[in-house]
């Protein structure tokens, strides 16, 4: 198509370096935004006398015949124009006439760019939150379930003190609570309006930029133009954010397929949710969560790849800063897609406490306990510790755990133990007493169960 600066330039540009050039492909997913945006400025324009009533009243409905047309499919992209914002603007000039050539008045692409991906950006932030909600109470729904569960709990992937798996859920449900709040402060930051600020350097028309902004629900507009037109703090906030979330889902996911192993065998994962081997009958993979695993590193990639694209740019806009789109929609579409899987695959998971249970009882999760005991009874600590290792190599040696020696072997290490001990390391006991604030009792559990608003 004829190019909207033909007659400034001399020459033709290579159809190589138009292809090069053309950001269409991938931003046409802002087509609504971009209408949208249009229609706001139309009637700022309007009502600063800038264009007519008339010419408003036509490209408002040539806009809304657009989107009807791009929604049903009567319309189709022109992927030999360069961007959305050319090609929406075409489009109008065909259908209306001199109208649509009004409508570019006192604004740039360059404005027209950072704000059609605030507005993308902004429902894409407020969907990913309900997202995360949902797996929150996928993982509060499992919790709810399991309270009473006990397991152990691990630091260096060693047995180390009881829990039970809804306080291990509900670590989980901590940090998806952090991560919408990340979302509601880059939300905020993200809602401002750079619309007006032009190509750099704002405009010479009476433009009144408060009034488009809260056309298209903005809470205030950019204080400066030139930062209102390179900014993209926000893409990079949230894919920060994305990032930070998709660790926890990661983690979660290394989890899932640790507790599914045959070496575990803590949970189930359903059937809908795993894969078979094509050669290996008895095969159960889990590949959604290796993939979450997996997907991670790419949305970490995305952030650092606009953090490397914007870290040499002088101001204002430069056209690296079309480099921006695929990689913020790229951790946008992976972090939802890891998201929509995650929350069905932890619904449809089957506890197996029995297992949990066997493994509990075989670590020497009470040892703690054990060393407590004693220290009750009036010895220091750390002769109370060195015993109960003692005690705990005895047992190794002799392929019993702590619960199995009788009063009078335990005597053999210290005079301090009586028959109040048995109580003291039961394992249930033992997480039962963990009843300090955050700590790992079932009642515990079930606190943090009540107070969270999801
Ligand atoms: N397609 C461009 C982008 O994505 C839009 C802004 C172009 N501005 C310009 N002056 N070339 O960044």
């Amino acid at each position: 198509m004829a190019k909207m600066w033909e007659g400034v330039t001399a020459g033709q540009t290579d159809s190589l370096a138009d292809d090069f050039n053309s950001s269409i492909s991938f931003d046409k997913r802002l087509y609504k935004q971009d209408i949208k945006g249009s229609m706001a400025h139309a009637a700022m324009l309007a009502s600063r006398g800038i264009i007519s009533e008339e010419d408003c009243r036509l490209i408002t409905s040539g806009l809304e015949g657009i989107l009807t047309d791009l929604e049903s499919g009567a319309l189709a992209f022109d992927l030999s124009c360069e961007d959305i914002h050319m090609f929406v603007e075409q489009v109008l000039t065909e259908r209306i006439g001199e109208a649509g050539k009004r409508l570019h008045t006192a604004r740039s692409r360059n404005d027209q760019v950072a704000l059609d991906l605030r507005l993308y950006l902004r429902d894409e932030t407020d969907g990913i939150t309900q997202l995360i909600k949902e797996l929150m109470r996928a993982l509060a729904g499992q919790a709810e379930k399991h309270t009473e569960t006990i397991m152990p709990g691990y630091t260096h992937l060693q047995r180390a003190q009881p829990i039970n798996f809804a306080h291990h859920l509900l670590a989980y449900v901590q940090m998806l609570k952090r991560d919408c709040g990340r979302l509601s402060d880059c939300r905020a930051r993200m809602n401002v309006s750079p619309i007006g600020s032009c190509a750099l350097a704002g405009t010479t028309y009476d433009t009144d930029r408060a009034m488009e902004a809260e056309l298209l629900g903005f809470d205030g507009v950019c204080a400066n133009s030139m930062d209102g037109v390179s900014d993209r703090d926000f893409c990079l906030e949230l894919m920060s954010a994305l990032s930070i979330m998709m660790m926890h889902l990661s983690r979660l996911s290394e989890e899932l397929i640790l507790w599914s192993s045959w070496e575990f065998r803590f949970v189930r994962l359903s059937d809908a949710f795993t894969t078979g081997s094509s050669i290996m009958p008895q095969k159960k993979n889990p590949d959604m969560a290796e993939l979450i695993r997996g997907k991670t590193g790419r949305v970490y990639g995305d952030l650092a790849a606009l953090l490397t694209t914007l870290k040499g740019l002088p101001l204002a806009y430069n056209k690296d800063m079309q480099e921006d789109k695929e990689a913020v929609f790229d951790a946008v579409d992976t972090a939802k897609m890891c998201l929509k899987v995650m929350a069905p695959m932890i619904d449809t998971m089957t506890v197996l406490p029995e297992n949990m249970l066997k493994a509990a009882r075989e670590g020497f999760i009470n040892a703690t306990d054990l060393a407590d005991y004693l220290v009750r009874k009036g010895m220091p600590f750390r002769s109370a510790y060195k015993i109960s290792g003692q005690i705990v190599a005895c047992c190794t040696e002799k392929g019993k755990v702590l619960e199995d020696l009788s009063l009078e072997e335990y005597k053999g290490f210290s005079e301090l133990f009586g028959e109040d001990l048995f109580p003291e390391i039961d394992i249930r006991n033992c997480m039962e007493k963990r009843t300090s604030e955050g700590g790992a009792s079932s009642a515990s559990a079930a606190k943090q169960l009540k107070e969270l608003e999801i």
